[in-house]
């Protein structure tokens, strides 16, 4: 007799590999302290702003206390949060250059909270664009944020920082900041390029500043499984980052755009959408490996 032959129907991810079952975040007993993550990298129009939104979105939805500070001048985590940051007279920039000015001062509620869990937001305009000269003969200018987010790291599990696409020194104040940095990576051609150089400043800022820093993973954005190109790109992404791409990848849908023209996050825009789903498996996926409360 033949054995029949074993069928297996686990999935698989974008790159082959079999996928784990998320398991949805245990409730937690308690917040704090936060594990704070750095969203970079210095290429713009990658999804460090939507990622930065959603990720929070369903963190807050899985119960955790979630702060954003938006660290990029163009304050676009401000708007797709439904704040005009052109209208605020204080923002994270105040925090940086005023040293009597409270973290707590700054934050806002969003409205997108669930039963236990909630977002708020440290808001940024573009006062924040001269902060980075402002702040070149400071003493510690690299981690002035790590010290003005010191009073809310017991009230969060999880503070993702939104950077703006440089490498400059609000950058290095969010890797200084951060326990962990997540890459997004837009599934084009050219993804890679720069990559390295981030990576070296993630790994200076390691040696030099904050040697907790750790690279929480690389994401996969604007992925569009039908296209030979973006399986391509995400294979060599494979390739050169192994596991540190995450087995979550965002798939590319016009919902991201639409959400933020409504200035919500795409969980309670669109909240069975693809896109919704794959932000909630980033969550868990995250949680899984540690890299998240
Ligand atoms: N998965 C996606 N599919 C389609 N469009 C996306 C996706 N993610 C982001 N976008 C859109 O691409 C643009 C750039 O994204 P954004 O998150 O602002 O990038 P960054 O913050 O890295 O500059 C925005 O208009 C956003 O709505
Ligand atoms: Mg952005």
């Amino acid at each position: 007799m033949v054995a029949r032959e074993e069928t297996t129907d686990n999935a698989l991810d974008p790159v082959g590999r079999p996928l784990p079952d998320f398991p949805v975040p245990s409730a937690l007993s308690a917040h704090g302290p936060a594990r704070v993550i750095a969203m970079c990298n210095q290429k713009g129009g990658v999804g460090k702003t939507t990622t930065t939104i959603n990720l929070a979105a369903a963190l807050a939805e899985y119960g955790r206390k979630v702060l954003i500070v938006d660290f990029d001048p163009q304050g676009a985590a401000s708007v797709g949060l439904g704040i005009n940051p052109h209208e605020l007279d204080r923002t994270v920039y105040d925090l940086l250059v005023d040293r009597s000015v409270e973290v707590h001062e700054l934050i806002r509620p969003t409205g997108q909270d669930s039963l236990t869990g909630s977002l708020d937001l440290l808001p940024a305009n573009i006062d924040l664009s001269a902060a980075e000269v402002q702040l070149v003969n400071e003493v510690a200018r690299e981690s002035i944020l790590s010290r003005a987010l010191r009073p809310v790291m017991d009230e969060y599990d999880v503070i993702l920082i939104d950077c703006q696409p440089s490498l400059g020194l609000l950058t290095v104040n969010a890797l200084t900041a951060a326990h962990g940095v997540l890459i997004p990576l837009e599934c084009e051609f050219f993804a890679l390029r720069g990559v390295a150089l981030l990576v070296e400043t993630i790994d200076k800022v390691r040696d030099r500043l904050n040697p907790r820093l750790e690279l929480d993973g690389i994401l996969a954005t604007m992925y569009d499984p039908r296209t030979l190109h973006a399986r391509e790109v995400v294979a060599r992404v494979h390739e050169a980052f192994g596991d540190n791409l995450l087995h979550t990848m965002i798939g590319r849908t016009v919902k991201f755009p639409d959400a933020s023209v409504a200035a919500e996050p795409i969980t309670t825009y669109a909240p069975t959408h693809p896109g919704a789903q794959a932000y909630r498996q980033l969550a868990r996926e995250l949680v899984a490996r540690g890299d998240a409360a």
